[in-house]
């Protein structure tokens, strides 16, 4: 090789990609707005990215990537739970969430729970290309067609106290096979009214569950044998 071919080389190959990687930024620049659906974005979603940096949410949690690792990824937050359940979380996380690590109580103001939950709905609605990627335990059972009533044991936070087969809290009893235990009767009761059975429960009551998704859950975890 001459040196005026390694040169040109050289020369060419920089064009080249500098070319490429302005091509590919423009690309995904021009994306933003569809992805990120622009058009939602309110303002009750600023108002509650305020409420979000006022508190320092991202001290102990992650939105796309930014913040901290101490507590869940909150990017996707609003697609498992309800904002019926975010409003009690926010309201009293120790309540609803009894775990060894505790998110304290912020004593946020019922405005500010609101304007968190449009906040988190639109983050939830972004296009992350699947990012941050399902923990192993939910993609190992992603083949498996989702019974209505799991979907609410999910979307109410149940798993904060509860387990089925090995994943979830131990606040309360394992359900893997509550289903064998118990009866439908007894588990719609259990859900409505828990100190029925336990004057003393510190679970909290679901009586205020629309009727189908009680229905639902009590089909699924008397199923579960
Ligand atoms: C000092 C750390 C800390 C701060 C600050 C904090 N959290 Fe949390 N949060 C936690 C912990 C810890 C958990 C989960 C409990 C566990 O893993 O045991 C949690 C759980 C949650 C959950 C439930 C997540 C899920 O997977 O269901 C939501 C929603 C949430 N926090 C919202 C917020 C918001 C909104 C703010 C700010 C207003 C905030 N958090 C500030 C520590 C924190
Ligand atoms: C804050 C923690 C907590 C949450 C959240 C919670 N539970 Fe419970 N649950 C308990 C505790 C503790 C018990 C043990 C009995 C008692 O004290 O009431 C229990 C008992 C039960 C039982 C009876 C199990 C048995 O074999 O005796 C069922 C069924 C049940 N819970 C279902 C649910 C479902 C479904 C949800 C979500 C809709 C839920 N629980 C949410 C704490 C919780």
């Amino acid at each position: 090789m001459t040196k005026a071919q390694a040169k040109a080389i050289f020369v060419w190959g920089t064009v080249l990609s500098a070319v490429i990687l302005l091509a590919l930024t423009y690309n995904s620049l021009s994306q933003i707005p569809q992805r990120t659906h622009a058009d939602r974005l309110d303002a009750q979603v600023a108002t509650g990215k305020w409420v979000w940096q006022k508190h320092n949410c991202n001290d102990c949690h992650t939105i796309l990537g930014i913040g901290g690792y101490y507590a869940p990824d909150l990017t996707k937050v609003m697609s498992y739970r309800d904002a019926d359940w975010m409003r009690r979380f926010l309201n009293d996380p120790g309540a609803v969430w009894p775990a060894s690590r505790k998110m304290p109580n912020l004593h946020l103001k019922d405005q500010e729970i609101t304007d968190l939950i449009a906040f988190l709905s639109w983050v939830n609605g972004i296009d992350t290309n699947n990012w941050p990627p399902k923990p192993m335990a939910a993609t190992a059972s992603a083949g498996t067609v989702e019974k209505p009533g799991e979907a609410v044991y999910r979307a109410q936070g149940c798993s904060a106290c509860h387990s089925i087969g090995g994943v979830g809290g131990h606040v309360g009893p394992d359900l893997t096979k509550v289903g064998s235990r118990r009866d439908r009767e007894w588990i719609e009761e259990q859900l409505k009214d828990p100190k029925s059975h336990n004057p003393n429960s510190i679970m909290p009551s679901f009586a205020k569950l629309p009727e189908k998704d009680r229905e639902d859950l009590v089909d699924y975890l008397s199923g579960l044998r």
